[in-house]
């Protein structure tokens, strides 16, 4: 039996496992949005229990289990903590609707086994293990993160995603289409000292993608939080548009260990500013070096960071103990 005999079997087993029918002449991809989703992709019915207004299901765990629209008490969070562990894991330990908000920067499906180095660079192709996912793992992987933050999120919270080109249309499907969520805008952060490209077959990337989404269903998300003034007033009084160019994240900012992927604080800070207010409870889940909870500590905001590897958890600690007000002089003006 070949890899896509073995995982269309494995899929076959899963739907079975789950009581959901008319299976058997699904795709790989029809069976995965069937189990994500519990509807069928074909006849467009729900076989599974009913989903009743603003429920979530949650892939993993098979079942229809919760409303985001439940405030849930915050005395027992570990509040201004980083969390080592998985976190989908840690994210099941919160109760419903506490954080105002989630800004978080997820693997992004880009890494090869064998990247290219590249030597006269400080910035060298992904190749790390926690980016790497077999085919359909970072669906079912994105599926299941997203929807467990959906429910630990206010109703109406923001939601700010980073993405490549390589993930950010699969996050963008799975927000909009698997959970109905409203998608406020999408930012272009432009790299404008962004790594040459060492194949010269393709333009040079240099930009991510910012999704700012609502939770709430596309119809009914209302009352978002966007400190409107305060943006234009960082932007010398003038709107500020989605396409920010920032340039990548400054020595200064990694003096204190490496990461393949550190967010330049200014960037955050705009986020921060944007879509949240002081006191209000912020979590990151895929923390890498803290530059959320960094950012948030400035701007007297509470946080929840969770991040797997030790490592990291270390220098997101030491950026914080450090942290003295001087983290904005990387050229842009968000000061
Ligand atoms: C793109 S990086 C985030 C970088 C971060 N924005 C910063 O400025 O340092 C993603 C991080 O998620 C972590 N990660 C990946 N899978 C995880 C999981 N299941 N649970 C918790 N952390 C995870 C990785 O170790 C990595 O540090």
């Amino acid at each position: 039996m070949n890899y896509h005999q073995m995982r269309n079997k494995e899929l076959r087993e899963e739907l079975k496992k789950r009581g959901l029918k008319g299976y058997s002449s699904l795709k790989k991809t029809q069976m995965i949005k069937y189990l994500s989703t519990g509807i069928h992709p074909v006849k467009k019915t729900q076989i599974s229990s009913k989903i009743a207004d603003g429920e979530i299901r949650d892939a993993s765990s098979g079942g229809f289990r919760y409303s985001p629209t439940i405030l849930g008490t915050t005395e027992k969070l570990p509040i201004n903590q980083i969390v080592l562990g998985d976190c989908l894991k840690v994210m099941r330990t919160f109760p419903d609707g506490v954080f105002d908000c989630c800004i978080t920067d997820p693997p992004f499906n880009m890494s090869k086994k064998k990247g290219l180095g590249w030597a006269f660079s400080s910035h060298v192709t992904m190749q790390e293990q926690w980016d790497i996912f077999a085919e359909d793992d970072y669906f079912q992987f994105t599926v299941n993160w997203i929807s467990e933050v959906l429910r630990v999120l206010k109703t109406n919270g923001n939601l700010f995603i980073f993405g490549s080109f390589h993930c950010i249309f699969t996050i963008g499907f799975i927000l909009q289409n698997l959970f109905d969520r409203r998608i406020i805008s999408q930012i272009v952060w432009y790299k404008p000292n962004a790594q040459p490209n060492i194949t010269c077959r393709m333009f040079t990337e240099s930009t991510e993608f910012i999704i700012w989404a609502v939770n709430n269903e596309s119809k009914k998300a209302k009352n978002w939080t966007f400190n409107y003034e305060i943006i234009k007033a960082m932007n010398n009084d003038k709107q500020m548009r989605n396409m920010w160019e920032i340039p990548l994240t400054k020595k200064s900012e990694r003096k204190h260990g490496k990461h393949p992927s550190q967010k330049p604080s200014a960037v955050i800070n705009r986020l921060i500013l944007a879509g949240t207010n002081e006191d209000e409870l912020i979590l990151d889940p895929f923390s890498g070096t803290g530059t959320t909870a960094v950012v948030a500590e400035q701007h007297k905001r509470k946080w929840i960071m969770i991040e797997k590897q030790e490592e990291y958890n270390q220098i997101a600690q030491n950026r914080l103990d450090e942290l003295s007000g001087s983290l904005f002089e990387d050229g842009s003006n968000d000061s």
